[in-house]
């Protein structure tokens, strides 16, 4: 794999479809972590795309191919809500995966949703660091989604935390909402040994065309400045996502069977 160079854009037929590779992509990369290092680091993405791979995970075939026991799981952004509230991305990720699989309490490590925000984002960033004790931030894996307006994680458009070149996690009020957040920052994001962008639904066909094949403009499309220096860039998304965008090379077409 080149450096910094490898991005994998590949197109299947429907959701679930794209939910079985995102959950075949876990289970590959945490296989070759563990042979490599002896533990897999993941960090999942919020919103609601990634709930159909979340079930995959809990059930057969693909539980019984992880050894969970060696699987420490962080996320990419979190809305600062307790850790119960149904708008909590950690919640859904328990609720429909994390909960059913033999993985304890201790690798689990989701935002402090209780803490004040800019306290959430600090503990969030001493964890990171405890962590990663010395050692380049790198995670194995990131998922990460696609909002409608370019944003990924809590990384929005115009947004004083795209210039955040030092922390690592960071907290996020924005103007629209009075829910804040905390985001892991690029600086780690780009570091990962690979980033998947799930993406999938007709309505994120325009923005999806934008980010991929559009003009850059990152301060506008966030979703733009996901690049990992040195691993690779998967987009996994569905038809309807990709049906703006103009066929070339770069882009596979998974058919069913495959
Ligand atoms: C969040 C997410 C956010 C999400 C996108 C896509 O906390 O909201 O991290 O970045 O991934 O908004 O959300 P959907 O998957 O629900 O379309």
């Amino acid at each position: 794999m080149k450096l910094g160079a490898q991005v994998v854009i590949q197109v299947y037929p429907d959701k679930e479809a794209m939910s079985r590779a995102a959950a075949e992509l876990f289970v590959e990369q945490a296989g070759q972590a563990l042979r490599l290092r002896g533990r897999f680091c993941v960090a999942l993405s919020g919103g609601n795309t990634p709930r159909r791979m979340y079930e995959l995970l809990a059930q057969p075939p693909f539980r019984d191919r992880v050894a969970w026991a060696q699987v420490q799981v962080f996320w990419g952004d979190e809305r600062c809500v307790p850790a119960d509230d149904p708008r909590s991305n950690a919640h859904l990720a328990r609720q429909v995966w994390l909960d059913q699989v033999p993985i304890s309490p201790q690798q689990i490590h989701p935002v402090s949703g209780n803490l004040p925000p800019e306290a959430a984002a600090r503990a969030y960033e001493a964890l990171l660091k405890s962590f990663f004790a010395g050692q380049p931030p790198s995670f194995d894996l990131i998922f990460l989604g696609l909002g409608e307006d370019g944003h990924t994680a809590s990384l929005f458009p115009d947004h004083e935390v795209l210039n955040e070149q030092v922390r690592w996690a960071a907290e996020v009020y924005l103007a629209e909402t009075d829910l804040p957040r905390v985001t892991l920052t690029f600086p780690l994001i780009n570091q990962a040994a690979v980033v998947a962008l799930l993406v999938t639904g007709a309505a994120k066909a325009r923005v999806l065309k934008e980010v991929l094949q559009g003009p850059r403009e990152p301060r506008r499309l966030p979703a733009q400045l996901v690049h990992p220096q040195s691993g690779a860039l998967f987009w996994l998304v569905d038809q309807e996502a990709a049906s703006q965008l103009q066929k070339n090379p770069d882009i596979k077409f998974i058919s069913d069977d495959a």
